[in-house]
């Protein structure tokens, strides 16, 4: 595959999206960086164009996916994107003392985390398929292989991301668009810091960044990072779901 010459990066002024930025800056290849962040956005873009590349920024939330969408098709229209990589997305989980999240945070995890990647790269694979080339990764996450009961809608969302970037992968391969899932354990960003417990295997962002760039590079349908948690998963099918249940139970924050 010819290296991507123009890429989108949704949640550049985050921790992954940011390593993604600064991973892909070299000079001839121009970034489109996308971001709510200004200050943090600009400070990735400077550290970007420091090392050669070109950067031209955009500022949205995406919770308005319409107009995401419409941001995309328009970015897409005035120079075309070889590759996006939809890194943005929020990480929640219960608040503290409550049975369950609350129906605002199902609703903002539910448009962050699936309704807004899912639209842009539905319409960016329709585009890249007119061009009969193009590669789209969708960044979830390995909390999408269990039912998390203190993360219902973060790992929801998370899962209904992973099925739709394997059925949109079916759809476009023949059109030369290549889409890649990957699912990330812990990386260690603003994010994952806010998150209480343990986080075992905890990757650097650049890290992260280097394997997610290999992945998208090979055409991989879908990378577990680290490979222990793609055992994690298959740990989570294989046991009965009695257990399975009491496992995911007794790993949740008591109630109160
Ligand atoms: N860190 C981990 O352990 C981990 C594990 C598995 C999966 N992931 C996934 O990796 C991706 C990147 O996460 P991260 O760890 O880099 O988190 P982060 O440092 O908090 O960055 C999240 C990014 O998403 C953007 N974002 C959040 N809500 C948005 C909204 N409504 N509209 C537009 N942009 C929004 C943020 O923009 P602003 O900062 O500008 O608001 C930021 O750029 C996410 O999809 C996350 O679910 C992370």
């Amino acid at each position: 595959m010819t290296p991507p010459n123009h890429i989108l990066i949704t949640g550049a002024s985050g921790g992954l999206g940011g390593a993604l930025a600064r991973h892909y800056a070299v000079p001839g290849r121009s970034l489109l960086l996308w971001g709510r962040d200004a200050a943090r956005l600009e400070a990735v873009a400077a550290a970007c164009r420091a090392t050669g590349a070109t950067v031209a920024l955009r500022m949205l939330d995406l919770s308005d996916s319409a107009s995401a969408v419409a941001a995309l098709e328009t970015d897409d229209a005035a120079h075309a994107i070889d590759l996006a990589i939809f890194a943005a997305g929020l990480g929640d989980t219960r608040a503290p003392g409550a049975r369950v999240e609350d129906a605002a945070q199902i609703i903002r995890l539910g448009l962050v985390d699936f309704v807004a990647p899912a639209a842009m790269a539905a319409a960016l694979a329709d585009r890249m398929a007119r061009r009969g080339a193009g590669g789209i990764v969708l960044v979830g996450s390995a909390a999408a292989f269990h039912a998390l009961p203190f993360a219902a809608g973060y790992s929801g969302a998370k899962a209904g991301l992973a099925r739709f970037a394997a059925a949109l992968r079916i759809g476009v391969k023949p059109h030369g668009v290549r889409v890649t899932l990957v699912s990330p354990g812990f990386i260690d960003t603003a994010a994952a810091r806010r998150t209480p417990g343990p986080k075992p295997f905890l990757m650097q962002p650049a890290d992260a960044a280097a394997r997610i760039a290999r992945a998208a590079e090979d055409g991989r349908a879908h990378a577990i990072l680290p490979w222990p948690f793609a055992l994690l998963r298959w740990f989570d099918r294989l046991l009965p779901a009695v257990f399975r249940d009491r496992l995911l139970l007794s790993l949740t924050p008591p109630e109160r």
